[in-house]
């Protein structure tokens, strides 16, 4: 039997459905695998904890967390504490205290799903986004001088190391590599950002060399969104800096149909510390509580943590069994369809018991 600690932090929002919906889907795993465990713990930090302490999570939450093999991370997010506590407060401490320096993000049209390119269908777009999830725009660099005076200043200082552009540059051409198409597009922007940018295209270049069998291009962030929305059959994986990646995910996962099933995976590729998987969609205070938020991006990113345990079997089991339920139409109210978290929920472990998934 091969066992599994995993902590789920559900926190805001929809976050508590979708990882509860997440956790049935992988005790429905086990239960089909028979040979493989996952004990989950779940920790109650957030912004109802801020409330009750003054802080998104105990003084020690990362010594907590760090002897587990994965965390499975609902949304942070409440209209009544700032947007920079609940963040700084608790997912950006997590990916930077346990270096979780890639941040991966694939993106395809899942069957039922439709697209709003034209004539884009299934199959057309297919693409796994690489973010930089360490450095760059994010290195929270900077400060504020003569607050309030006309004479104020700002500075965001976007901070690009050679050890940090090289190793998420690395990480880009492996997964390139290890998939079908073996085509990589690195995103830049180095024609206005002459320091930064053009060191960022030299350690691209150098790193491609130890990837003979990897094609690769370059394209400007700008170009980049042209290419995405007029061309996405043309592209595979990509690797942007942690703001252009910010940016190109959010067009990736409105061009794929909808942001409420895209996943994402922030991965210690080192294996340090433990990686942390979630859906993009955040906390949804709209639809809280309703029974209706989409389930799809807590199993997609739930299949992303399978994978990087190795447990490959499980992984693509849940994929295909997610894909079954969209494409037999059983789906939430975001993507088109009537049914609710639980419907989803329930199809999605019925197709993991059926034996042709
Ligand atoms: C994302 C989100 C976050 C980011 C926000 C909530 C700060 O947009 O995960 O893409 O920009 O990193
Ligand atoms: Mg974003």
């Amino acid at each position: 039997m091969r066992e599994y600690s995993i902590a789920a932090i559900p926190a805001d929002g929809i976050g508590p459905e979708v990882i509860a919906a997440g956790t049935t889907v992988l005790e429905s795993l086990q239960k089909r695998m028979g040979d493989v465990k996952f004990n989950v713990e779940t920790f109650d930090w957030g912004s109802a904890y801020y409330r009750k302490h003054g802080a998104m999570m105990p003084a020690d939450g990362l010594a907590k967390l760090k002897k587990f093999d994965a965390i499975y991370f609902g949304a942070v997010g409440a209209p009544d504490v700032p947007d920079h506590i609940t963040l700084w407060g608790l997912r950006l401490p997590i990916c930077q205290g346990f270096d979780q320096y890639a941040n991966v993000r694939p993106t395809k049209i899942l069957p039922g799903i439709t697209s709003p390119l034209r004539n884009v269908g299934t199959g057309d777009l297919d693409w796994v986004i690489v973010r930089e999830n360490s450095e760059g725009e994010y290195a929270g660099c900077g400060g504020r001088v003569h607050r309030g005076l006309p004479e104020e200043v700002g500075t965001e200082v976007a901070i690009f190391t050679r050890v940090g552009v090289q190793r998420i540059m690395r990480y880009a051409f492996r997964l390139a590599q290890s998939r079908p198409r073996k085509l990589l597009t690195v995103v830049t922007k180095s024609n206005a950002q002459r320091h930064g940018m053009v060191m960022w295209d030299e350690i691209a270049d150098e790193v491609s060399k130890e990837f003979p069998d990897v094609r690769w291009d370059k394209m400007l962030v700008d170009a980049m969104t042209v290419r995405m929305t007029l061309k996405p059959q043309t592209l595979d994986t990509i690797v942007a800096t942690n703001l252009h990646a910010d940016i190109l995910s959010d067009l990736a996962g409105a061009l794929a149909g909808s942001l409420g099933v895209a996943p994402t995976a922030n991965i210690d590729p080192e294996r340090r510390f433990p990686s942390m998987f979630e859906p993009i969609h955040g906390s949804a205070f709209d639809i809280t509580g309703k029974g209706i938020a989409n389930p799809v991006a807590s199993f997609w990113t739930a299949s992303q943590l399978l994978d990087h345990l190795g447990e490959a079997d499980a992984s693509a089991r849940l994929m295909r069994a997610v894909e079954k339920v969209t494409g037999a139409g059983i789906m939430t109210p975001d993507v088109g369809g009537t049914a609710t978290t639980k419907d989803v929920t329930d199809a999605v472990v019925e197709a993991i018991q059926s034996s042709n998934v």
